[in-house]
């Protein structure tokens, strides 16, 4: 495909006697097409230029000479924007997605790249609730772009597998055993021997000491308590294992705390051979005031490890095993303080610079219902599974009454109710809290998942309408002119660009904005276009661009972990 931007970057690079990889990263696309296809904000330039926004861009506009891809340019404040020749660009794109297919906006930028993508990580024996959905499914699309963009990328579920409370856990089933069936709803089980046990440990501190030893046991290999935790780890992995399958999510390692338990004596040693190791009562810790971070506590008074110490063994062991350029975090934002010290520490871990540069923490905001705040005591803690199950049969109830002979309806029903939700988790900018509603989601007609499935499908049955697939040579790109055509046609360009505008933000809601975008592009072009004509060259043309824009929405879709129906 042309790649304009290059195209402008290397002319204004030339009049403004700059370098074309610093320009290119400052051009933008235009919120709207009435403004060009590209826009350069000439105020990048103002200091090195000495000059005022609106003075550098007359002077470019004046440098620069139109083209056979670039058709006007146009000064606007301080940007200048570009038109590209509507033919060569609409050549260009659809000739491109017959050529890539399905493989349509990969590239290999990413190429000898290693990157680490640390995301949902639940912790073990506690539900899996509606937080952890958006984690695993911003993480998941994170993934999918990544490799899609030819990085080498480790999908890793950092479980929450350690700690005293593997000890409770212990000791309530050492007590309670008779009264549970852990393999009928291990979770619920698990919570309910959890929230007793810590009811017992507050009022008598003699079994808290109990548990402690437990865990101290599991620690030093004692055959019950390490059997009795491998017991509630495969039972809990079990259960999260069916939402990955119905959500297609998939992990490269599993590696989660326990795995670092000897690894960690190590870090100590760095840490104190670094000069940063503080005694401060009886506790390890690495002071960070001054960098306004409080104190990371590596280890406690009683000599135990933290979360933080199996954090920075993991990063030294991520570093060495997987040579990392970039490692990402998906973790709720509340952990904010945490990852910024354990960052900071890791400078004193002595690891390449290339990977302490790549630690990033992609925060995301919290996940309400439109009931309230989720309680695990109160009860009020939605499970995913029961929700993805809900979603699912709300939309085979739709189905039954509009469409009851709708072939294959359980498949279809399942792809639109899990593309609801998945939509939903992503549709808002991650940093955003998000408030789950029904309503909304499963709303057709509203920028969900199942519009544009429903766009989808729209794209399908107007090939079959027309019972053949016309071949880009028999296509005459004059009859594609209108603007609701060139729309269709500059989402389709911009496909590649957000893509990596993904990756370089890590930031997915991107994606899913554009395809909505795409979607309301070609529904527009669908509502003031007679596809099926008797023109025989009006139909193909315009038969063309929907199959190419069904290919895209697919592509772009799965990239997001969302299949498409068939029929809906
Ligand atoms: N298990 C933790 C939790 O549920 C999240 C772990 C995130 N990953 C990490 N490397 N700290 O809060």
């Amino acid at each position: 495909m042309i790649d304009f931007k290059k195209i402008i970057a290397e002319k204004i690079a030339k009049a403004a006697e700059l370098d074309a990889n610093e320009i290119v990263n400052y051009i933008e696309i235009p919120p709207n097409t009435d403004m060009g296809d590209f826009a350069f904000p000439c105020f990048k330039l103002a200091k090195t230029l000495r000059k005022a926004p609106p003075a550098i861009a007359a002077e470019l506009k004046e440098k620069i000479e139109v083209d056979e891809n670039i058709e006007k340019i146009e000064i606007a404040g301080g940007y200048l924007n570009f038109y590209i020749n509507r033919l060569v660009i609409t050549a260009s794109v659809l000739k491109e997605i017959e050529n890539a297919g399905d493989r349509y906006g990969a590239n290999n930028s990413g190429e000898g790249k290693n990157i680490v993508i640390d995301f949902s990580s639940p912790n073990i024996a506690k539900p899996f609730h509606i937080g952890h959905l958006r984690n695993t499914v911003i993480g998941s699309a994170l993934y999918k772009i990544h490799k899609y963009l030819g990085y080498n990328t480790i999908g890793v579920n950092h479980l929450g597998d350690y700690g005293t409370q593997f000890g409770k856990m212990i000791e309530g089933y050492k007590r309670w055993e008779n009264e549970y069936n852990l393999e009928e709803n291990p979770i619920d089980q698990c919570m309910d021997i959890y929230v007793r046990i810590n009811n017992l440990c507050k009022e008598d501190e003699e079994v808290l000491e109990k548990c402690r030893e437990n865990f101290k046991k599991i620690e030093d290999g004692d055959p019950y308590c390490v059997a009795m935790w491998n017991k509630f780890k495969d039972l809990s992995l079990r259960e999260f294992q069916k939402i990955y399958g119905m959500l297609g999510v998939t992990f490269d390692s599993y590696n989660g705390e326990a795995f670092y338990s000897d690894k960690m004596d190590e870090v100590v040693e760095k840490l104190d051979q670094a000069g940063v190791l503080t005694d401060s009562e009886g506790a390890k810790i690495v002071d960070l005031e001054e960098q306004g971070l409080g104190v990371c506590m590596i280890k406690k008074s009683n000599d135990s490890t933290t979360y933080a110490t199996r954090d920075l063994a993991a990063i030294l062991y991520r570093s060495r095993t997987y040579d990392f350029d970039k490692c990402l975090y998906v973790v709720a934002y509340e952990q904010n303080l945490h990852f910024k010290q354990i960052f900071e520490t890791a400078k004193y871990l002595g690891i390449p610079e290339k990977s302490l540069n790549g630690l990033e923490h992609v925060a995301y905001g919290m996940v309400r219902l439109t009931t309230g705040k989720m309680s695990t005591r109160e009860g009020t803690v939605i499970k995913v599974d029961e929700l993805l199950q809900e979603a699912i049969d709300r939309v085979e109830k739709v189905i039954e009454e509009k469409n009851p002979e709708m072939e294959n309806k359980h498949e279809e029903a399942t792809k639109i109710g899990l593309g609801a939700v998945i939509f939903n988790n992503l549709s808002t900018s991650i940093v955003k809290d998000l408030v789950f509603d029904w309503d909304i989601a499963l709303n057709f007609n509203g920028e969900t998942g199942p519009y544009i499935q429903y766009v989808y499908v729209r794209t399908k049955s107007v090939l079959e309408k027309a019972g053949y697939v016309p071949s880009f040579e028999e296509v005459n790109l004059e009859l594609l002119q209108d603007k609701a055509s060139q729309n269709v046609i500059t989402s389709l360009y911009n496909f590649e660009n957000v893509l990596m505008n993904v990756t370089s933000k890590s930031e997915p809601s991107l994606l899913a904005r554009y395809l909505i975008e795409l979607s309301q592009n070609y529904s527009n072009f669908y509502n003031e276009n007679k596809i099926i004509d008797d023109d025989k060259a009006v139909q193909n043309a315009r038969v063309y661009l929907s199959k190419s824009v069904g290919i895209v929405l697919k592509t772009g879709a799965e990239l997001l972990g969302i299949k498409m129906p068939n029929k809906m």
